[in-house]
């Protein structure tokens, strides 16, 4: 079956579900950061393992569910887990679930992740805005025949992060005395983390954080026509390479978790602002 119709299949079933429920704005909901989910009302809860089509979950930091809801009055959709390239699924099987929202109408994606970070001026618990990327994974999501239903053979990238968005945002942020940045994201593979040889060249190449995740969404999100914005939290400073330390899981989760409201707030403004 093609991708279309795959898309088509899981859309038809959300619909029915939902009562045909329709958001402009979609919003995924990063390691550590599903407590976000509680903050939508009237919301309605499918499981990943229901959807035709849609990847399971595996990784324990993620809820795996499709929430329909409202944020700050106005209705949303809401990724309560994230597909990883690490976790051994297909670029397209990372992605599907935004080609999913944008076929029940979402046109905006805001988008969360936990990142280490390689500028100095950026703190563990900081948020940063993503303004660009660097992609560093091995492969691409559009890779393959394009189809041309789903968004153009060559998408350009150079408005991939709305600016608009980052300007509101940091504003937000300043007013609400939440310290943020403008970051450049730099997106590998993973599992593992790096080494500080790789994150000094992170930081050679441009990039204030480095993550496993994000990126590819980015590109589909982008294919498929839709306004971009990305919130990491920094879970981990890992520049200079004097202050690195040892990184476990449960510190990247509990760094965001902590980090949490911030991006609740600020999500919700952007929500209130442009859905
Ligand atoms: N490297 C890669 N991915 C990450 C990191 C990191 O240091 N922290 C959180 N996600």
């Amino acid at each position: 079956m093609s991708l279309f119709d795959q898309i088509q299949e899981a859309t038809s079933f959300l619909q029915e579900k939902t009562n045909s429920f329709s958001a402009s704005t979609g919003i995924i909901l990063g390691t550590g950061l599903s407590g976000l989910a509680d903050q939508l009302t009237d919301a309605q809860a499918i499981p990943y393992g229901e959807i035709p089509h849609f990847p399971k979950s595996t990784v324990e930091s993620h809820r795996g569910q499709l929430l329909f809801g409202k944020l700050a009055g106005k209705p949303v959709f809401a990724l309560a887990g994230r597909f990883h390239y690490y976790e051994g699924y297909s670029m397209q099987q990372v992605t599907f679930p935004i080609r999913v929202l944008r076929a029940l109408g979402a046109t905006q994606m805001i988008i969360s992740n936990a990142a280490g970070s390689v500028n100095a001026d950026m703190e563990a618990g900081d948020l940063v805005f993503v303004s660009d990327h660097i992609n560093l994974q091995p492969e691409n999501p559009l890779r393959g025949p394009n189809d041309e239903r789903l968004g153009p053979r060559f998408p350009d990238m150079m408005h991939a992060y709305n600016p608009e968005w980052i300007r509101f945002a940091l504003s937000f942020a300043q007013g609400a005395g939440i310290r943020a940045h403008r970051g450049i994201y730099a997106g590998l593979q993973g599992p593992n983390l790096e080494t500080p040889a790789e994150y000094q060249f992170l930081h050679t190449i441009g990039a204030d954080l480095v993550g496993m995740s994000t990126v590819p969404e980015v590109i589909v999100a982008r294919h498929a026509g839709m306004n971009v914005f990305v919130c990491s939290i920094v879970s981990n400073k890992c520049y200079p390479l004097s202050e690195l330390t040892e990184t476990t899981v449960e510190e990247v989760i509990a760094v965001a978790q902590e980090a949490t409201p911030k991006l609740e707030k600020i999500v919700a403004a952007l929500v209130a602002e442009f859905a």
